[in-house]
């Protein structure tokens, strides 16, 4: 049931927290990992706009540091004895996790209930809730 997860990490606290429960799911059958960054179109579109850098340039910085920040998480699964996909995509977050969820056919998705932006008043990011409601496969949301 667990075979192959997708995690989808914007490299927030909760994020990081969700990555002690995939290494739980061992256990449960997990063999395969799929990290996934999204660097949020929308985002980048607004700093494109008034960048005075050539933004190719930029797009391969945000690219080069979000790998950067996968390769602990990377080893820490391979070390674990997962197989482990790493993909960072520039993308709307919650369509490139759908995609991705499709794309590399997984048995589950682990994401956190919040994100980088984390307000305590909302029940769940806009990220995470739109992706229970929209992914095919089951769900697991970390607090
Ligand atoms: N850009 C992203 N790339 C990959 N995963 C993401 C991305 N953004 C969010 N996530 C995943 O979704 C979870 C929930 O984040 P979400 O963005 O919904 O919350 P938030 O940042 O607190 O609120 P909001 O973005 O709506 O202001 C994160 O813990 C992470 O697992
Ligand atoms: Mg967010």
């Amino acid at each position: 049931m667990f075979k192959k997860i997708l995690y989808p990490t914007d490299f927030s606290d909760v994020a990081h927290k969700a990555l002690d429960f995939i290494i739980c799911l061992k256990d449960a059958g997990a063999k395969e990992i799929v990290v996934l960054h999204v660097i949020d179109k929308g985002n980048f579109d607004a700093i494109a706009r008034y960048a005075t850098k050539d933004i190719l340039e930029i797009e391969k910085n945000l690219k080069e540091g979000a790998l950067a920040e996968i390769r602990p998480i990377e080893e820490k699964l391979q070390k674990k004895g997962f197989k482990v996909k790493v993909i960072v995509s520039r993308a709307i977050p919650v369509m490139e996790i759908l995609r991705v969820e499709e794309e590399e056919n997984v048995s589950a998705i682990v994401i956190g209930s919040h994100g980088m932006s984390n307000i305590a008043e909302m029940f769940l990011g806009s990220v995470s809730e739109k992706i229970i409601r929209r992914a095919k496969t089951p769900v697991l949301v970390i607090r």
